[in-house]
């Protein structure tokens, strides 16, 4: 196996730690359609579900390795606790799939020993080898996370890995189970683990981070320049709490800073080739699918895929982005697959902006005309959050009868 990625494996678990959030249960059928919609977006790995949970995740599981997991598909993985009946059921959801995955998991900081496994270091350190190998008796590809990695003791997290990988872990993930970490003290775990973990580059590493500080996606980028090439994430960000790291926010950073990322990979930094698979054009789409599905509104400031994300509304703004797009915009909106930027008409924008729109409505007005139709157009946007077209022809037709 090539563990040498020069390309980020992007690893998608909307459908499992996704699902997770509160309230966005989904069923079989729209587990399904959302599988569709990310092999479509070009993810390398669907983590479809966690079968053993319950039967309904086991049989969207199933269906998802039946119908998306081809040979030309993503890998299909499922996850299981570093149980035996966990991974024995996982394998058998995941049997008619072309390629895939189980991700198993154990807890490893000293909180979930004590309070929730009950277990001490010495019992993890004998599980995990005999789980992983059993997972590995099943299929090649096996996944491992030391669940709340980062809060673990980086000493034993070393050892704990090194045993998975021993084991036949081909992929080592290092979950921030409560996103506590910052992105320098990530990084430097992610740096220790490359230089402590002896067969290491047996392993791809990949990273998983939930968002109650604010900080996975940060935490994300500081990891893949520290040689993590594997990153979990979830359309719209959603998962348990306040969430995963956002697919949407992590690729539009690679896409748009390729070539500050590029050294990471080993590539020249002018170098155009995508750092990873996912086409960009269908994010859009994507988002507003799982959105509808799961009955989680996107705030309309979210990064890349809120409402706001490609929108103007104040005159400095809308003067600048009319003369060039880019002195207001580091990405265009067709790169997610929308059909262009908005320009917003309300009480912060300028006439340059109003003149563009009332040429675009089919207005061509003489100077003194526009002036009028202005004045009144700021009186009403002094009361209204936004303009409509119809406000704004209601305001010319009305100007111009007065002339
Ligand atoms: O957050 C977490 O630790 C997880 C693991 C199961 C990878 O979701
Ligand atoms: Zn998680």
């Amino acid at each position: 196996m090539n563990t040498e990625q020069d390309r980020i494996i992007i690893f998608d678990t909307t459908l499992r730690d996704g699902e997770q959030s509160p309230g966005a249960t989904l069923n079989v059928d729209e587990k399904l359609t959302i599988a569709r919609s990310l092999a479509k977006l070009g993810v390398d790995v669907i983590e479809a579900g966690f079968p053993r949970a319950s039967a309904g995740d086991f049989e969207a599981v199933q269906k998802i390795a039946a119908t998306v997991g081809t040979e030309e598909g993503p890998v299909i993985c499922g996850l299981a606790r570093a149980m035996q009946e966990d991974i024995r059921q996982a394998a058998e959801a995941l049997k008619p799939a072309a390629k895939w995955r189980i991700h198993t998991f154990i807890a490893t900081s000293d909180i979930h020993l004590e309070y929730k496994l009950k277990k001490s270091r010495k019992d993890v350190l004998a599980i995990i080898p005999e789980m992983v190998g059993y997972a590995k008796s099943l299929t090649p590809d096996v996944e491992f996370s030391p669940e709340d990695a980062g809060r673990s003791d980086p000493e034993f997290l070393y050892e704990v890995l090194q045993t998975a990988i021993a084991a036949g872990a081909t992929t080592v993930n290092i979950p921030d189970t409560v996103g506590y970490t910052t992105p320098r003290e990530f990084g430097a775990l992610i740096r220790g683990i490359k230089e402590n973990v002896p067969n290491i580059d047996q392993a791809i590493i990949s990273v998983h981070g939930h968002n109650d500080l604010g900080l996975a996606v940060a935490n994300f980028l500081e990891a893949v320049q520290n040689g993590a090439r594997q990153l979990e994430c979830t359309i719209n960000g959603i998962g348990e709490r306040a969430g995963n790291a956002a697919l949407e926010e992590l690729v539009m950073a690679l896409y748009v800073r390729r070539q500050y990322y590029n050294p990471f990979l080993g590539r020249p930094r002018e170098s155009e080739t995508p750092l990873c698979n996912i086409d960009t054009t269908q994010i859009y789409k994507t988002s507003r699918l799982v959105s509808n599905l799961t009955g989680m509104m996107v705030q309309p400031n979210k990064a890349i895929v809120g409402t706001n994300a490609f929108a103007h509304e104040s005159g400095i703004h809308q003067d600048g982005v009319l003369k060039h797009r880019l002195t207001y915009e580091i990405m265009d909106a067709q790169s997610i697959g929308l059909t262009k930027n908005q320009i917003i008409l309300g009480k912060h924008s300028g006439r340059h902006a109003f003149r563009d729109r009332l040429q675009t409505l089919g207005y061509d007005l003489s100077e003194t005309e526009l002036n009028k139709a202005f004045l009144r157009f700021k009186e009403v946007a002094d009361k209204k959050k936004v303009i409509s077209d119809l406000d704004l022809e209601a305001i010319v037709n009305d100007e111009m009868q007065q002339v």
